[in-house]
């Protein structure tokens, strides 16, 4: 299958999942990297990696329903089949993630369900919790609560700052987001009825 990649930022699960793809054995291919914001780093670091790059502004459409109308297009124009957003900082509008279930993917940096949302190690150490870590799933109509695919889990340590516990969850991040491309573009995972279905438990 092809791949499109969704970024806003800085793009190192980009990277992971262009490195992943680039083993020969790898079932799916990076077809293109599509940005909402033009000065998005991950952009330079996909073109050094010869991926074809796309930009969808959003300060370029009137609202939400005419950016995903757009980014829509682009899918269709790059014959893209599956989805994965990694750090791609919009919201999309439910009939376009409906036209994706099942076909779009999303890293969050937290064991879902607890905290959804943003700064979501800043939270954890409020918390206290003692394990933290990130998750992979589908991505449904409302944020952050799509039908999980993979997560890892990490330990909180005592000295541990946003920025440690972060970087921490981010390696992992790097690890479970090409295992889980990996499993649906294989078709060894699937969404049937809103639940994910895994061939073998992994
Ligand atoms: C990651 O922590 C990801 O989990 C979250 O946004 C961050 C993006 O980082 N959704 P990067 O752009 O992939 O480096």
């Amino acid at each position: 299958p092809r791949v499109a990649v969704l970024i806003s930022g800085r793009g190192s699960n980009m990277m992971s999942l262009i490195e992943a793809a680039a083993a020969p054995d790898f079932p799916a291919e990076i077809a293109v990297v599509i940005s909402n914001r033009p000065d998005a780093h991950g952009l330079a670091r996909a073109q050094a990696c010869n991926i074809p790059t796309r930009i969808v502004d959003h300060k370029a459409h009137a609202d939400r329903a005419a950016f995903d109308a757009a980014l829509d297009a682009v899918l269709e124009e790059e014959a893209a089949d599956l989805v994965c957003l990694a750090g791609f900082l919009r919201l999309l509008t439910g009939p376009f993630v409906e036209k994706w279930t099942g076909r779009m993917l999303n890293i969050h940096p937290a064991l879902l369900p607890s905290f959804k949302g943003l700064h979501t190690h800043e939270r954890a150490l409020a918390e206290g919790v003692r394990i933290h870590g990130c998750t992979v799933h589908f991505v449904t109509p409302e944020m952050d609560v799509g039908p999980i695919l993979i997560q890892a889990a990490v330990p909180v340590l005592e000295a541990d700052t946003p920025g440690t516990l972060g970087a921490r969850v981010l390696a992992q991040e790097h690890v479970i987001y090409p295992a889980a491309l990996r499993l649906v573009a294989e078709g060894r995972a699937r969404l049937e009825n809103g639940r994910v279905v895994l061939d073998e438990f992994i």
